[in-house]
């Protein structure tokens, strides 16, 4: 690896230059998915935070926009959400197009400084075309700090079912509910997860929508939750809850009382995976629930080797909610607008006898690969590896006593950046309970999204290999039914 750019992913985004970190503002309009990010323009590490702004016609590849919201003499932008006012509820629009409406924490770092806890709140933009400039609201913020440090992220949803505007905060180890008819004033009606799963860390960045229950007339509403630190494998991670909402209330289905970090309710096992949120005003006709996280880790995220730009957001995910015996759970595939950038079939695998099935091509950077096994032929750990000529192992795969799935990047390359970016393996429970074990990976440059059992359980790691990966293993004596790679072309 020569430069930064060599570790730059091909297809997924990641900013030109500087530091990046949650998505924000997700929405969708007229043929463009807009996604905007917290961003500081000025040094890559995390500083005074912007939204910075990207455009993509298919959520892949991804066009980088003007700066959309700069700080100012009311604080940082923090994370948040936007949402398209068809009916001009909020009175921004001027009679042509919809206003966007965008709700984001205001961060006061001078007030943090002086030891003031107040320092978070609540503040509106609106733009009038289609998300290019932005227009702060004069009477920010709509929502005040009630005395609580950590308050923030707002993530604004239409509830059509109760005909109302609807708000999920983060409030330290909870998340607070609003609702509102105009999106200026908003009425705090619930709060849901006090003492509830994982509570080692702050939970941030909610988000909070309906999903129909695949193959069912059923709907349920889910909680995307994240949490940092008090991740399952450590530092940042991402929940969810599935339940019931009455449009005030939100009553879960599956009891986590207590602190509980072991349940299977995590959107990714992976270390990889924080601060993610759906896009708003996906059409009808559409339906898709459509998901994009931060690919990174605040254990380490500021110390990643790449000097010039540092960051990259996962793929577009669709999420599925599925009803399995009596657990509500949701999976994650990729969007299948990336399917139209699959290219050649790399048929360059063969068995031999150290290795049970290999891969070897000149680079695996930009791979979909698929492999599948039957779990009772399987008789021992299934090993999965990633290697190049420098020695360097990205190690994956599936203890079978264990019943999980892991990752091992202790040998992945550069590492010794942050003392935790290998320091432990990360671990995700098997969640199916299939015969079939499915493995679908997506490879670019610096990254890894393994879609277990069609992504019931998913795991994505960043890794930083000295040179680029050039073969893939399968260790011997695991017989494998199918295996299959293909190359990925942007061209
Ligand atoms: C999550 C987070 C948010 C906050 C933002 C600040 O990664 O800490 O809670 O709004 O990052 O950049």
């Amino acid at each position: 690896i020569q430069t930064d750019e060599d570790f730059r992913p091909a297809f997924h985004f990641s900013p030109k230059e500087n530091w990046m970190n949650d998505p924000n503002g997700m929405f969708y309009l007229n043929g463009t998915y807009h996604l905007f990010f917290q961003y500081y323009p000025e040094d890559n590490k995390w500083g005074p935070m912007h939204w910075g702004h990207a455009t993509s016609k298919d959520m892949i590849t991804w066009k980088e926009q003007d700066i959309a919201l700069f700080p100012d003499e009311k604080g940082y932008i923090f994370s948040g959400s936007a949402v398209v006012d068809h009916n001009n509820t909020s009175g921004f629009g001027d009679g042509t197009t919809p206003p966007v409406v965008a709700m984001f924490t205001y961060h006061d770092a001078k007030a943090a400084e002086e030891g003031r806890i107040d320092y978070q709140s609540q503040a509106i933009a609106y733009s009038l075309d289609e998300g290019k400039t932005w227009t702060k609201y004069k009477e920010n913020p709509v929502i005040k700090n009630p005395e609580l440090q950590d308050f923030r992220d707002p993530k604004m949803n239409w509830d059509e079912a109760n005909n109302q505007w609807l708000m999920a905060l983060s409030a330290k180890d909870r998340a607070y509910f609003y609702t509102s008819e105009n999106l200026k004033d908003w009425k705090k009606v619930s709060e849901f997860g006090e003492n509830y799963a994982a509570q080692d860390g702050v939970w941030e960045c909610p988000d909070f929508f309906p999903m129909k229950v695949e193959n069912s007339e059923e709907t349920k509403w889910v909680l995307i939750q994240s949490t940092n630190p008090g991740g399952y494998n450590g530092g940042s991670a991402t929940q969810y809850f599935v339940g019931n909402w009455d449009g005030k209330n939100f009553t879960p289905e599956a009891d986590l009382h207590g602190k509980n970090i072991d349940h299977p309710y995590w959107l990714d096992f992976g270390k990889d995976n924080y601060a993610g949120v759906t896009w708003s005003n996906i059409p009808k006709e559409d339906g898709r629930t459509l998901f994009m996280g931060w690919m990174s880790n605040w254990l380490y995220a500021q110390e990643v080797p790449t000097e010039t730009w540092r960051s990259a957001m996962t793929i577009a995910r669709k999420l599925t909610l599925k009803k399995e015996d009596d657990k509500y759970i949701i999976t994650s595939t990729p969007v299948k607008e990336l399917e139209k950038y699959i290219g050649e079939t790399i048929t360059k695998w063969k068995v031999t006898d150290e290795d049970h099935a290999i891969i070897d091509t000149n680079e695996l950077d930009l791979t979909k690969a698929q492999v599948s096994f039957l779990i009772p032929k399987i008789t021992k750990d299934v090993h999965l590896s990633l290697s190049n000529d420098s020695g360097d192992h990205f190690k994956f795969g599936f203890k079978k006593a264990e019943n999980e799935f892991y990752i091992d990047r202790s040998e992945s390359g550069i590492t010794d950046f942050g003392k935790e970016f290998a320091s432990t393996i990360s671990t995700g429970r098997r969640i199916s309970t299939s015969d079939s074990l499915q493995v679908n990976m997506i490879l670019d440059n610096m990254s890894i999204e393994v879609f277990y059992d069609d992504g019931e359980t998913v795991m994505t790691e960043i890794f930083f290999p000295k040179q680029p990966y050039t073969s893939l293993k399968i260790n011997e004596g695991v017989p494998v039914i199918d295996i299959e790679a293909n190359e990925f072309n942007f061209n």
